[in-house]
């Protein structure tokens, strides 16, 4: 069954086409990252209008590409929540009007749980228990994924997410948004042992905290204004991902996961890919690391996550909204 995702919980405009939740037929993603970045951050009410503009070609793309029409699509999806609701807004009533004009069912996705889906797009045969760590502008969470919809959190951010404080330390340091990307570009020039940045909560416990970290960055480049930006950079970096890597690995030993999954955004970081990869050929675990455009908002993770909601739980009402905090569905 081809299933016509559709994904605008924030700011890039997103349709997909996949077909049996596991084959990408077509992933058109158009970004807005342009159109916010002189406001150094997403701009809620230009990210719906844009949505509107945008979101009509983008579909018609999707379906072009996948060789397609509405005859040939057998659900729509779209991301309910969480997100910006005037966003989600647009994406849900296109992908409803779709469903009911063409007469299949529409399918509600927690975006959330989308990120997660991205690994299975890559390796179908992926198999729970597995310990994923979702990272995003929005999130931090390290979750124990026992079967298909099945989700144990096990830690969450206390403050900052991780793209969020890649975000913020990027504006500080004065080069532009969205952070993370250019951070990760930076940090390759950079010495990551040159400042050794504090490490919250690294040995305690499964929760994240990034603020403090945040903090020390700014503080150490007003007193060191001779050290170079790379270097900065590379050793903000450096203290996330030990941070990340190292509770992932504990959270995969506890567990008893067999494998690690990354996802969201901050997934796609150069350096958190190479070390999670690094730990699990050390501790024995299958990793699962979507290729970075997979990681990034794109709307075939949604239709991924589509296909086996709808196969656990049927269709989606109708009447059901956008909830911008919508949280994963926990056991
Ligand atoms: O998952 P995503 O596309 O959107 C949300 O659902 O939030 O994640 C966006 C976040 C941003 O904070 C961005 O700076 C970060 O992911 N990000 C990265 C990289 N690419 C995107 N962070 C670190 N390294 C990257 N290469
Ligand atoms: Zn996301």
């Amino acid at each position: 069954m081809r299933i016509l995702g559709i994904e605008t919980s924030c700011d890039e405009t997103a349709a997909a086409v996949v077909a049996d939740g596991t084959t990408v037929l077509s992933s058109v993603v158009s970004s807005q990252v342009d159109l916010h970045a002189a406001f150094g951050g997403v701009v809620p009410e230009l990210a719906s209008r844009a949505h509107v503009e945008l979101l009509g070609p983008v579909v018609a793309q999707a379906l072009v590409e996948a060789g397609t029409d509405g005859d040939g699509v057998g659900a729509v999806a779209a991301t309910v929540g969480p997100g910006l609701v005037g966003s989600l807004l647009v994406g849900i009533s296109a992908a409803k009007a779709m469903a009911l004009v063409w007469g299949v069912p529409f399918v509600g996705v927690n975006h959330l749980e989308g990120h997660l889906y991205a690994a299975f797009l890559e390796e179908p045969d992926l198999e729970p228990p597995l310990v994923v760590l979702l990272v995003s502008g929005a999130h931090t969470m390290l979750v124990a994924m026992e079967g298909h919809g099945r989700y144990r959190l096990l830690g969450t951010t206390l403050d900052d997410a991780a793209g969020e404080a890649f975000d913020k330390v990027a504006r500080f340091l004065g080069l532009g948004y969205p952070g993370g990307p250019v951070i990760d570009r930076l940090a390759l020039e950079g010495d990551k042992d040159a400042i050794a940045f504090p490490r919250g909560l690294r040995n305690e416990g499964y929760d994240f905290s990034f603020s403090g970290l945040k903090t020390a960055v700014v503080t150490y480049a007003r007193k060191h204004p001779e050290v170079p930006v790379a270097d900065l950079a590379a050793s903000f970096q450096e203290a996330v991902v030990d941070v990340l890597v190292t509770k992932a690995r504990r959270a995969a030993a506890e567990v008893g996961a067999t494998g690690l999954v990354l996802g969201g955004g901050v997934a796609a970081n150069s350096a958190l890919r190479e070390r999670a990869l690094d730990a699990c050929i050390a501790d024995g675990l299958r990793p699962f690391l979507p290729s970075r455009s997979m990681c990034t908002d794109n709307a075939a993770m949604v239709a991924a996550a589509a296909w086996w909601r709808l196969a656990a739980d049927g269709p989606t009402p109708l009447d059901a909204g956008a909830d911008p905090e919508l949280p994963l569905p926990l056991v």
